[in-house]
């Protein structure tokens, strides 16, 4: 999609050259609050009422991961090996960025892209020891269809909010327009409005087919692999309201509640909108980064790789069968299934993808179950991701 570079404002990098995975500490005695950050969000859930922004956006329409060139392959073979999803098309734009569109029935798409050269808002965020072998690689931007783009993008700008470039780019299939990546999260959000007829189509005017993409692998454990669930973001304690208030801001969504895990500094926040739309989750520490021994698998992890998307959750059913076969297959997983089927929800984390750096989430809920997930296997999963390197 659209490959831009402009100045930043309010909410946005003002100069990417100058971001750094090292933020200012906040305070040792900083904790995170509930309270404080649900008045923060019944602000701005009026203030989306007021703009008229939750009426603007659409339920998730695609994420855009970006690789390095030479792991671009790798990185579709893995996700159509590994998840419900099937190859869609491939493109090439005139920039010479190589893009795999990947479709599931029901889900947001996701678009696996390698640029020739890093683009600079997006490699300065991969600057933390370890995210810098691969300054490319990161889950870039959200994107969400938005019924009036014209409309949307006016009043964000009144707001401060200042986008990757100085228009919306309009193409023969869509208008787009993306912001740039967040201070707090690492995250852009793309806004897509299609012209009648090309709904789900991401091709810019001037791109080529795209040869030679791998073929869907026959595994017919992968039928159980469903809809991208939701994606969670790890970002620093002292930034969680941050993170989310812009979130909520920018998509129309609302802050739903949060569960810490004390015993690992941990908290994970849910933002949500309709039960059966993507989610956002947001995961920080309770209190700041103090030491990599002490602090907590969460911190550690962003002190280690910077504030960016942890995993993607897709929903699963079979979840027992169809794990034991990726496991036959020779797919390795952090820990083993949390949950249970009495609980109504199972859960399990893989090892971090080699290519886009992501672990993968398959997640199966039981009967009536729509609760997110329970408190054992948020503690479970947590203590999980301490085993990743
Ligand atoms: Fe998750």
């Amino acid at each position: 999609m659209a490959d831009f570079a402009r100045p930043a404002g309010k909410f946005y990098v003002r100069d990417p050259s100058k971001v750094t995975y090292a933020m200012p500490m906040q305070e040792a005695s900083f904790g995170n609050t509930d309270a404080r950050l649900r008045e923060m969000a019944r602000r701005v859930e009026q203030e989306q009422k007021d703009t008229g922004i939750d009426d603007l956006v659409d339920n998730l329409a695609a994420v855009i991961i970006s690789t390095e060139p030479g792991h671009f392959p790798g990185a579709v073979e893995e996700l159509l090996a590994t998840t419900g999803y099937s190859p869609g098309c491939g493109f090439r734009d005139g920039g010479f960025l190589q893009a795999a569109v990947l479709r599931c029935q029901g889900s947001a798409d996701i678009i696996l892209q390698a640029r020739p050269a890093p683009h600079p808002a997006f490699s300065a965020l991969n600057t933390a020891p370890r995210a810098r072998k691969l300054p490319s690689t990161r889950l870039e931007t959200l994107v969400f269809p938005v019924q009036d783009l014209e409309e949307y993008v006016a009043i964000q700008r009144k707001r401060g909010v200042r986008f990757l470039s100085p228009e919306i780019l309009t193409a023969d299939r869509y208008r787009f327009i993306q912001t740039y990546p967040s201070l707090y999260t690492g995250n852009s959000l793309g806004f897509i409005e299609w012209e009648e007829g090309f709904r789900g189509e991401y091709q810019p005017d001037n791109s080529t087919p795209l040869e030679g993409l791998p073929q869907k692998p026959d595994l017919p454990h992968l039928q159980h692999v469903g809809p991208l669930d939701h994606a969670a973001t790890r970002v620093r304690a002292g930034e969680r309201d941050r993170a989310i208030l812009e979130f909520l801001s920018l998509t129309g969504y609302r802050f739903s509640f949060a569960i810490p895990v004390e015993s690992q500094n941990s908290l994970t926040s849910v933002v949500r909108r309709n039960p059966e739309d993507f989610t956002m989750v947001f995961t920080s520490g309770i209190s700041p980064f103090h030491d990599e021994a002490t602090t907590g698998p969460t911190e550690a992890f962003i002190h280690r790789y910077g504030p960016r998307v942890h995993h993607l959750a897709f929903r699963t059913e079979a979840i027992r069968e169809t794990i034991a076969a990726m496991e036959r297959g020779g797919l390795a997983f952090l820990d083993g299934l949390a949950g249970s089927e009495e609980e109504g929800i199972h859960q399990i984390f893989t090892r971090p993808s080699p290519h886009t750096m992501l672990v993968t989430e398959y997640i199966h809920r039981y009967g009536g179950f729509d609760g997110f997930f329970t408190e054992g296997n948020v503690t479970r999963l947590t203590e999980a991701t301490a085993r990743q390197d």
